[in-house]
């Protein structure tokens, strides 16, 4: 096989042509790919709708109903396919009676033959409306599960950081695996099936009835009370078998993504043994979930069955003898006893249905939670754009816990100027990042406000908001994709020379250029493929690249050695100029550049000032500063290493 000038398969993505894994489709190919795209449904261009403001609109009212009632056209032509099946199903015990009394009976081959015909053609009808409605319910359950899972990603998208410090990955995997399959089973088979046997039941007993009151009335007596009895009992067990089932699975899942986030300090730490065993203990948990169930099963198929068979065979009796007195001919007797096995046979399926439909109906309370849940830093309903801002920014009497009861900060009053670089320094748990998770409004302070150029954060729109703000997080984010891609996040519209300038500023160029793909190098999942201080940098390329207004840095430059930060430290003097700017700093020696320092001890500002003035005032940070120039020796230009005398 011969690929056109460009490349084959495996050639890798050029400019222009990025997207796409192969510069284009070989011709001999060209043909079957248009036939291809001929029988394609039309899948309309995916527009995102996104909007902080309005939550989803019904979210809190999801129901099966509703998530179906948009494709009205479609459930209405189900519902008549169902009709046509099950009618066309329940012709064969009548074809078979009519057989019997007129063809055997009487010897009449073309009665026989006549039989035999509308048979075949009632035999087609059912498998064409059977194949149609499987076909329509197939389509169905597809659209509502496309349209839940957008519906379910949106949400995630606009929920607040609370949520996910408090809700398991794996467990929200779960949502969008389980239970989303949960729901599109029922959607495919589990509705339509209900329908058809419950159909079929009374379709059934209307028949039995014509044919014989009286064995029809014994029916009744003999097998419904015992039935019934079985059933509840299943329906009841069989519930709290699911609901087993299906929280262990969740477990399961959780303790899944966990390990693999958590997969290198499991290697470092010697912990596989101990990980192995305590995954043996949530999927052993499953595992008798599921033996439960199957339990439940195994008393419940075959004891319906027996009940049927005895039933049937009292009837054979009273029957067989109602025959003999010339009460009811052999073919009423036959066509009533093949009838009887079609009553029975949907008890036994609607009962193992309602248990799709439970496991699909938790689904929906899951998912209707999980749609109808606030995100707890709501836009407001009036919020107004932010107009472009200087940066002034004000914390007034701000308070804050990530659990209201236990408060992170307490009462900070604070003033940092438009274009004043801040350092924010103090002991590791101090509250540092939680303030800088105020200005970026990823939280609402519990008490007091927090303003921009007079604005509180609260009342203008969060994304005009965060549009003016750069950050760059104690723990870098990086992508799956491109080095490129991975730069222009903030602005996915900004051309090469916008990215190679970020570049250039955090000093990246060096290393960018070593690599074999430069800015089309794969970064892998996270970033693991890059040394964390690379993935420090290329967060602050990022930053850099969106031309905030205000820059939240969050031990932006820990992870670098001396050099680069020495390095790094000149460009931010670019980048911080005129700019307002929040600087978090372990290393005194990034804090002494700020034009003031903050000093912020168990959640409370307890200095403010510039180097001198708090090196002369002699407090928290007088001291900090003083352990650290002993231990930096004579030159204290380089910051303490544990070996320095
Ligand atoms: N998502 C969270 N949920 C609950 N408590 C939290 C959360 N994040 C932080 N905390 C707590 O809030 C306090 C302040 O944390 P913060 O991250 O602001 O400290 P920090 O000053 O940035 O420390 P470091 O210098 O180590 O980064 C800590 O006691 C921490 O345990
Ligand atoms: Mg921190």
């Amino acid at each position: 096989m011969t690929w056109p000038a460009g490349g084959g398969p495996f050639a890798a993505g050029r400019a222009g042509t990025a997207g796409l894994p192969f510069a284009g489709i070989p011709s001999e190919l060209q043909a079957g790919v248009d036939k291809l795209l001929a029988t394609e449904p039309d899948h309309p261009e995916p527009t995102a709708r996104f909007q902080h403001a309005r939550p989803d609109p019904d979210g809190a009212r999801l129901n099966l109903w509703r998530l179906v009632v948009r494709y009205w056209p479609m459930v209405l032509l189900a519902g008549v396919l169902v009709v046509v099946e099950t009618l066309t199903l329940q012709a064969a015990p009548l074809l078979t009676q009519i057989a019997i009394d007129e063809g055997i009976s009487h010897r009449q081959v073309f009665v026989l033959v006549g039989v035999a015909l509308v048979y075949l053609i009632s035999v087609l009808v059912t498998g064409l409306a059977s194949g149609a409605r499987t076909k329509v319910t197939g389509r169905i359950a597809a659209w509502v599960m496309n349209d839940l899972r957008v519906r379910v990603f949106t949400q995630l998208q606009r929920l607040s950081l609370d949520f996910f410090t408090e809700e398991k990955a794996g467990v929200i995997m779960t949502r969008m695996t389980s239970d989303v399959e949960n729901l599109q089973q029922l959607l495919q088979d589990g509705l339509v099936q209900f329908a058809i046997q419950g159909l079929t039941m009374v379709v059934v007993t209307v028949i039995l009835f014509a044919y014989d009151v009286q064995l029809a009335l014994l029916t009744v007596a003999l097998v419904v009370p015992v039935l019934t009895v079985l059933s509840l009992w299943f329906r009841s067990a069989s519930s709290r078998g699911y609901t087993r089932v299906r929280d262990s699975i969740a477990a399961v899942l959780a303790d899944l993504s966990e390990s693999l986030q958590g997969v290198r300090v499991v290697t470092a730490h010697n912990r596989q043994r101990h990980n192995t065993s305590r995954h043996r203990a949530v999927t052993g948990a499953y595992f008798d979930a599921n033996v439960y169930t199957g339990h439940i099963n195994a008393v419940y198929g075959p004891s319906t069955q027996v009940v049927s068979l005895v039933g049937q065979l009292v009837l054979l009796a009273v029957g067989a003898s109602m025959v003999a007195a010339g009460r009811l001919s052999v073919g009423e007797l036959v066509a009533f006893l093949l009838y009887l096995g079609a009553f029975f046979q949907p008890i036994q399926q609607l009962v193992q249905l309602y248990n799709t439909y439970q496991q699909g109906q938790a689904s929906v309370g899951k998912l209707r939670r999980l749609l109808a849940t606030e995100p707890s830093v709501l836009e407001a309903p009036d919020a107004a754009d932010l107009p472009p801002v200087h940066g002034l920014i004000r914390f007034a009497g701000v308070s804050f816990g990530y659990d209201p009861h236990h408060p992170v900060l307490h009462g900070i009053d604070l003033e940092i100027a438009a274009g004043e670089t801040v350092a924010f320094v103090g002991p590791t748990g101090a509250g540092k990042s939680t303030i800088a998770k105020l200005v970026t409004r990823f939280y609402d302070p519990t008490e007091g406000t927090v303003l921009l150029d007079g604005h509180d954060l609260r009342a203008v729109s969060i994304e005009s908001l965060r549009r003016q703000l750069g950050v760059v997080p104690q723990e870098p984010f990086l992508f799956s994709g491109t080095l490129r891609d991975n730069i222009r996040f903030a602005r996915p519209e900004a051309g090469d020379d916008a990215v190679w300038e970020a570049l250039r500023a955090v000093g990246l160029v060096d290393v960018v250029e070593r690599m074999p793909a430069g800015l089309d190098t794969v970064v892998q999942e996270r970033g693991q493929s890059l040394s964390s201080g690379e993935r420090q940098l290329v967060a602050l390329a990022r930053a850099f690249l969106a031309h905030p207004r205000v820059l939240v840095l969050d031990e932006a430059t820990s992870n670098l050695d001396l050099r680069s930060e020495t390095k790094v430290e000149a460009a931010l003097d670019a980048l911080l100029e005129s700019r307002t700017a929040l600087l978090i700093a372990h290393r005194l020696s990034t804090a002494m550049k700020a034009d003031r320092i903050v000093v912020v001890d168990v959640g409370r500002v307890v200095e403010v000032g510039t180097h001198t003035e708090l090196v002369a005032a002699g407090g928290l940070y007088g001291q900090m500063y003083r352990t650290w120039t002993s231990q930096a020796g004579q030159s204290n230009a380089d910051p303490p290493t544990p070996s320095a005398p």
